[in-house]
Parts: structure tokens; sequence; C-alpha cells
């Protein structure tokens, strides 16, 4: 199994995440680190330990990181995520409690300790990992990839330029996309496209063990969510976000990527936070592929979303 650290700011889609990383047998987990995002950093610990325990996960380390991005204040999203941050859910009770080091050591040694390269799934504000990529670069041959949900090649959605995750912390994800680790970009395009159907979410209604009944519950607001959003790219249903981005570390055949040249805007009010994608390069007039693309990272271009859709419901009920 492919071994895996999660960054999160749990959040509904990143509790989806969270179930499915840990119930996938493709995946060991072997840390879950924590950041200020969608919700304050104290809430995404709880949020956090509350979907691991129920998800059987009571054995994964868990810690809480960087509370606030490294320039901008904290600003979180609440209104998408329930005052709580998980749909305003109550998760059943649990004795986990966060292990006593901060994210950051967390991440620098389970890495150094592990006898591979690990990969680490970023679904959140991409301050932890900034912080761990300058403080430890002894690190960077300890990582065999970093896939991070954040970014749009097109339009934004905390801004209309800027995706949430890179707004909340621009800086932090210029020194990710700049740092020579191998890293792909799961932005917002393939976000909104893995969606569960009306049926999908209504067979989880009634359901009685506490996975389904959770699952169900969450589904139900994205949905909301999700509609409330579809003006950006026309889903249908609840998108799983977060948790397709997981996916595509499972089942890299789901999606198509391309290396390009990205960086992040930083200096503009209008387009702070905007990941800006260069899709000209090794493209010749007619779009086919010229020579070998340059570029700093793997962009996600496509998604399957019903294989997606399929291997996250397969694997969480
Ligand atoms: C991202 O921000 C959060 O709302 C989600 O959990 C996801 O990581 C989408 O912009
Ligand atoms: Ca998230």
């Amino acid at each position: 199994s492919i071994p895996v650290i999660l960054d999160v700011d749990t959040g509904i889609d990143d509790a989806l995440a969270l179930l499915l990383a840990v119930r996938h047998p493709a995946l060991d987990v072997r840390a879950v680190t924590c950041v200020g995002g969608n919700v304050p950093l104290a809430q995404v610990v709880e949020n956090t330990l509350g979907v691991l325990a129920l998800a059987g996960g009571e054995d994964i380390p868990v810690a809480a990181g960087m509370s606030a991005p490294l320039i901008e204040p904290a600003r979180d999203a609440s209104y998408v995520h329930g005052e709580n941050g998980v749909a305003d859910l109550r998760f059943p009770a649990h004795t986990m409690s966060p292990v006593p080091v901060h994210a950051v050591e967390l991440l620098r040694r389970t890495l150094m300790d592990a006898d591979e390269p690990l990969t680490i799934i970023a679904l959140a504000p991409l301050t932890n990992i900034a912080v761990l990529l300058r403080m430890h670069p002894e690190v960077t041959n300890k990582i065999e990839r970093i896939l991070f949900m954040g970014g749009a090649v097109g339009a934004g959605n905390a801004t209309a330029a800027a995706e949430f995750n890179i707004w909340h912390d621009p800086e932090a994800a210029d020194i990710v996309v700049r740092s020579g680790v191998p890293t792909t970009m799961y932005g917002l395009e393939p976000f909104y496209r893995v969606c569960c159907d009306a049926e999908t979410i209504a067979s989880f209604d009634g359901a009685t063990d506490p996975v389904g009944a959770t699952v169900g519950a969450l589904l139900r607001h994205l949905a909301q969510v999700t509609e409330d959003e579809a003006r950006i790219v026309h889903p249908s249903g609840a998108a799983i976000g977060d948790a397709g981005a997981v996916c595509a570390v499972i089942d890299p055949a789901g999606v198509t990527v391309r290396r390009a040249p990205v960086s992040v805007a930083l200096h503009d009010v209008q387009t702070r936070g905007q990941t800006v994608v260069d899709l000209r390069s090794g493209l010749g007039a007619g779009g086919e592929v010229t020579k070998d693309a340059q570029g700093n990272i793997d962009v996600v271009l496509e998604v399957d979303g019903d294989r997606y859709a399929r291997l996250f419901l397969d694997a969480v009920c």
C-alpha cells in the first residue's frame, strides 16, 4: 500500500477524504496534521479526531500545526462548512487526543523515520507544508510527492481569481510550488467534477451504522454547497471535493495531468492567491504536444468523475 500523510483543515470534504484514506486498503495513513483553514485550528483538531475515531483510525497520530497563514490573518470558511466545520454534526465519543508535538515536527519525524519516501496529501492551506520545507529541507528526498488540493486553472471560489486554500495562504503555496519537490495540483476543476448524485445521497437515508449516517449527512450538506457554487463548473449532486484528491493518489489512472509552469499571484489585490497555470508550453499551433512540456508541477486537467465517485462509495460504505 502507498504510505501517506494527510494535512487537513477538516472541513466537510476533508472529513470524507479522511474516511476514504483510512478505510481504503491501498493507503497506509502514517500521520494526520492539522492546519487552520476552513475552521479555526482547535476545531480542525477536534473534527479530525472525531472522524478518525469513527473511521477506525484511532492509532494514527494527529498533531495541531499552524493556526494562521504566514502573513495574512486567518479567515475561515464556516459559512460553507457549518459553525463547527462539519455541517454541525456531532461525532461519537472517543478517547483520541493529539500528540504533544507541533504538526511540522510530526511531519518531519514521520518522514525521517520512514524507510521509504512518503506521499503528502495536502487538503488545506499549505502553511504547515511550507514551514516544513523551510525549516527542515533535509526532508525533501523523503517526500515521494506532494499532491495538494488547491488552485484552479480557471475561475476561483474564494475570489474571482483564487481558490480558497491558496487564497488563504498564498506565500505558503508559492514556497511549495517552487520547492522542486515533485508536486501535483488537484485544483477546482476536478474538485467539483467528482459528485454523488441525488439517488446515491438518498440511499444513505435511515442508515443506522455510524459511518453511513455520517457520510449521508455530510453529502446532504455538500449537495447544498455544490448547488450554491454550481455557477463555477455546473456539477450535479454533491461534489466530494477533497476526497477526490485522495482518489487521485489511490487511482492515478483516473486523472489526466500535464506538467506546466505554475506560479502563485502574490502582489495584486484582485488576483492574490490565483494559481497562474501556463498551458501554452510544449504545444503547437493546433494544440498538439510538440516537445516535452516544461514546468514545475503536474496539474490535473481532467478527471473521470464517475470512476472516483464509485471508488469513494465502495471504500466508505
Ligand atoms: C477547499 O477549501 C475548502 O473549503 C475545502 O475543504 C477544500 O480543501 C476548496 O476550495
Ligand atoms: Ca480542505
